[in-house]
């Protein structure tokens, strides 16, 4: 019927491709979660007069693979939060945009996406920081650290969870952490103070965040709103928890405030299992040379209980170039899990599609380049040699792997990072944390 139709209609020209009927649809589905007001992107995508201007800045982005920002190597894994616009999508916005941009008509737009409230989720839970933090107008900022009381009564799991930055012009990435009751992490901290560990150690106690704490929600632009309820799993908060906001600040010349809030989606049933966020492989001892442009950096964890990976972040700061997550059976089989261009301004994160199988002895290898040469733009010094620290001037080389597995293994026991040979920087770091507080 459809060919009959078609051959009906007569000549063959090709349909004029229109902003209503044609490229709402694909703004819809893969640009508008960011190009919204309110979220991290300077201009909104909703409508024809807010698109219009932009038609061929769109078609120079999505040819360049701009936009949307992703950098995982299709060769390597599948993943069910992939951005990229198929080669029809790609065609669709480039041809819009040499021909005029038309509007066609507003009768053939789909029905406008409906954004609940500002949040990507529908939380059932949130959690504000008390009052606003003061930032300076300029200077180098520490990591902040700030409790907040929730003293939670009862135990809760968590689906879905979203960090939504009070001011996005100065919360550069976050995380919040739970801190579980007795923790002696943030135990003299007074809620809603802005702590530093250069500065209060004496506040923030002995522990520190990373130390079996769990992270539940995470901010930084692109990265959107996380989900945990993959293969019935959920985040577990114990009764009696507070919240510790992580927060790194730039400063945008002009004095700021800012007040974070995180959103949680609960889990009404008991889970088959639990959804954990480690730190992953990490090398704290890390060393690159000055003027090198392809330096290499590999850190190693070994799972210690069967569990599946479910995600990947790889974090390194101005210098990171490309991150490969390698994981090693206890059978001596390796597989490249994923493998991707790093871009500093976008710590994207990527969900499998379908969650790895690691059983116990896998070995988790991370394979980081950072290029410190004059020709790295973002480079602040490439006659450095660089160390792991938490300013963007130092680095990091780390990959956040959210791992499930039963709800009755103990999460701190899930990822061994080697043995202490290998992290004696990190070991003298914390024991300097120690010193302070006695
Ligand atoms: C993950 C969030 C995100 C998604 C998804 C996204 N963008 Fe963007 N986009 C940004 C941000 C943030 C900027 C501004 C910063 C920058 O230029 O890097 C931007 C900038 C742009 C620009 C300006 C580029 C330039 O060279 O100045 C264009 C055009 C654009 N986006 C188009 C799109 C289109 C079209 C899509 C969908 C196909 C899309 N974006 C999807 C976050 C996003």
């Amino acid at each position: 019927m459809l060919i009959g139709v078609a051959a009906w209609a007569g000549p063959k020209t090709a349909p004029t491709v229109t902003f209503h009927k044609d490229v709402l649809p694909i703004l819809q589905k893969h640009c508008q979660g960011c190009h919204r007001p309110g979220e991290v992107t300077p201009m909104p995508l909703l409508t024809y007069g807010e698109v219009r201007p932009w038609a061929k800045a769109i078609r120079a982005a999505v040819l360049a693979n701009k936009m949307p920002p992703w950098f995982a190597d299709p060769a390597y894994g599948h993943f069910a939060n992939d951005r990229r616009l198929s080669r029809e999508e790609i065609g669709v916005l480039t041809g819009w945009a040499s021909n005029g941009s038309p509007e066609g008509n507003r009768k053939d737009a789909p029905p406008a996406l409906v954004f609940p409230s500002g949040w990507n989720i529908q939380p059932d839970v949130v959690v504000e920081m008390p009052k606003p933090v003061p930032l300076p107008a300029s200077g180098a900022t520490n990591y902040k650290f700030v409790l907040v009381k929730t003293n939670f009564p009862a135990d809760m799991w968590v689906k879905a969870a979203e960090m939504r930055a009070g001011n996005t012009k100065v919360l550069h990435h976050g995380k919040v952490w739970v801190r579980p009751p007795g923790s002696r992490w943030m135990e003299k901290a007074a809620a809603g103070e802005a702590y530093e560990e250069e500065r209060n150690r004496e506040e923030m106690g002995r522990n520190q965040a990373g130390e079996g704490n769990e992270m539940l929600g995470k901010f930084n632009s692109g990265l959107g709103a996380q989900r945990f309820d993959i293969e019935g799993a959920a985040k577990f908060v114990p009764k009696g928890s507070d919240l510790v906001f992580e927060l790194h600040y730039t400063p945008t010349g002009r004095p700021e405030t800012d007040q974070t809030k995180l959103g949680l989606v609960l889990e009404r049933d008991a889970p088959k299992a639990r959804y954990y966020l480690s730190m992953g492989p990490a090398n704290y001892d890390l060393s690159i040379p000055p003027n090198t442009a392809n330096a290499e950096v590999v850190s190693e964890a070994t799972i210690q209980a069967d569990c599946k990976l479910a995600y990947v972040q790889p974090h390194m700061h101005l210098r990171g170039k490309d991150y490969e997550l390698r994981v090693v059976f206890p059978s001596g089989e390796s597989k490249t899990v994923f493998k991707g261009r790093f871009d500093f301004n976008w710590q994207l994160g990527y969900n499998f599609a379908e969650p790895i199988p690691l059983p116990k002895g896998t070995r988790v290898v991370g394979i980081a380049h950072f290029d410190n040469s004059r020709n790295n733009p973002f480079n602040p010094d490439p006659n450095k040699e660089v160390r792991w620290g938490a300013q963007n001037w130092d680095e990091m080389s780390n990959c956040f792997i959210g791992l499930i597995f039963d709800v009755k293994t103990p999460a701190e026991t899930v990822l061994h990072l080697p043995g202490p040979g290998m992290f004696y920087r990190w070991n003298r770091f914390l024991e300097s944390l120690t010193q302070a507080s006695k």
